[in-house]
C-alpha cells in the first residue's frame, strides 16, 4: 500500500499571514524522511493554501512522487499539462466549502463536458489520472467508462459516521473497492482519515493508495512532521499486516 501525505494545511498556516513560513516544501522533505511514499497537494482555484510556487518547487524537490489534486478548470489543467506530476487527482471544488465536500459528479455528465475535456487533455499529456468519487456503484462504473487509471474513494462519510452507521459506511467502502478493482481500476482512498479511524480502511485489500493530510499536519504541531508521518505509516502498516 502506498501512503501519500497531503501537506495543504502547512500552506494554510502560512497563508493565514501571507508570509513565507511554514514552507510546505520543507514539510514535504521531512514527510519523505518519515516514510511518505508520495506528496499530495491541492492547487485550489482560489489559492487558499497551496500556491503555484509550491507545486513548482515540490516537483523539483520531492524524491518520491507528487500527486496533484485539482478541479477540472481549464487554467489548472494547463498548469498540470506543463508540470507533468506523477498523478493528477480530479476533485470537485466549490469556493464556499471548507474542504472538498463530496465526490466528483461523474454520472450523467454527458460527453463533451468539462470533466471529459480535462481527461482528454491530461491523457494527451500522458498523465496518470484518478477521480475522487463517492463510493457508489453507479459512479464507479461511470468512472471506469471514462477510462481513468484510478479512483479515489471519498472516505469522509465513513470518517464522520458513528456506531452502526460507521460499520455500514465501512462495508460500503469495501464493496466499492471490490467493484472498482473488478473493473480494472486502481483503488485509492482518502479524506477525513485519522490515526484512530484509518486502520479499517487500510485493511481493505483492494485499496492500494491512501491520501491523508489534516490529521497528520495537526499531530505534527505537537510531535513534528517527520514523527507524525512515521506514526501514521506504522498504523497503516500494522493494519495491513493483520488484513
Ligand atoms: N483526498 C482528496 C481528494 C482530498 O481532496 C483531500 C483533502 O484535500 C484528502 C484526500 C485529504 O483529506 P484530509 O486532509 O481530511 O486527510
Amino acid at each position: 500500500m502506498r501512503f501519500y501525505v497531503n501537506i495543504d494545511h502547512v500552506a494554510t498556516v502560512r497563508q493565514a499571514r501571507r508570509t513565507d513560513e511554514p514552507d510546505p516544501v520543507r514539510a514535504a522533505v521531512l514527510a519523505e524522511l518519515g516514510g511518505a511514499d508520495g506528496i499530495t497537494v491541492h492547487l485550489r482555484e482560489d489559492r487558499r493554501h497551496i500556491q503555484e510556487r509550491d507545486v513548482e518547487l515540490l516537483l523539483q524537490t520531492v524524491q518520491s512522487v507528487v500527486n496533484l489534486e485539482m478541479a477540472v478548470a481549464p487554467e489548472i489543467v494547463d498548469l498540470a499539462v506543463a508540470w507533468k506530476p506523477a498523478q493528477v487527482t480530479l476533485v470537485p471544488e466549490k469556493r464556499e466549502e471548507v474542504t472538498t465536500e463530496g465526490g466528483l459528479a461523474v454520472v450523467g455528465s454527458g460527453s463533451g463536458n468539462a470533466l471529459e475535456t480535462a481527461l482528454h487533455r491530461l491523457r494527451e499529456a500522458s498523465l496518470r489520472t484518478s477521480l475522487f468519487i463517492d463510493p457508489d456503484p453507479e459512479v464507479i462504473r461511470a468512472s471506469a467508462d471514462l477510462e481513468v487509471e484510478a479512483i479515489e474513494l471519498h472516505t469522509g462519510e465513513y470518517a464522520n459516521a458513528r456506531d452502526g452507521d460507521k460499520r455500514e459506511q465501512l462495508s460500503r467502502l469495501q464493496r466499492a473497492a471490490a467493484l472498482g478493482a473488478s473493473l480494472g481500476l486502481a483503488v485509492h482512498a482518502g479524506h477525513g482519515l485519522t490515526y484512530r479511524n484509518v486502520a479499517s480502511v487500510a485493511r481493505i485489500p483492494e485499496i492500494e493508495e491512501l491520501n491523508i493530510g489534516h490529521s497528520i499536519v495537526s499531530h505534527a504541531l505537537f510531535v513534528g512532521i517527520e514523527k507524525a508521518v512515521r506514526e501514521m505509516k506504522e498504523v497503516v502498516r500494522a493494519a495491513r499486516e493483520t488484513a
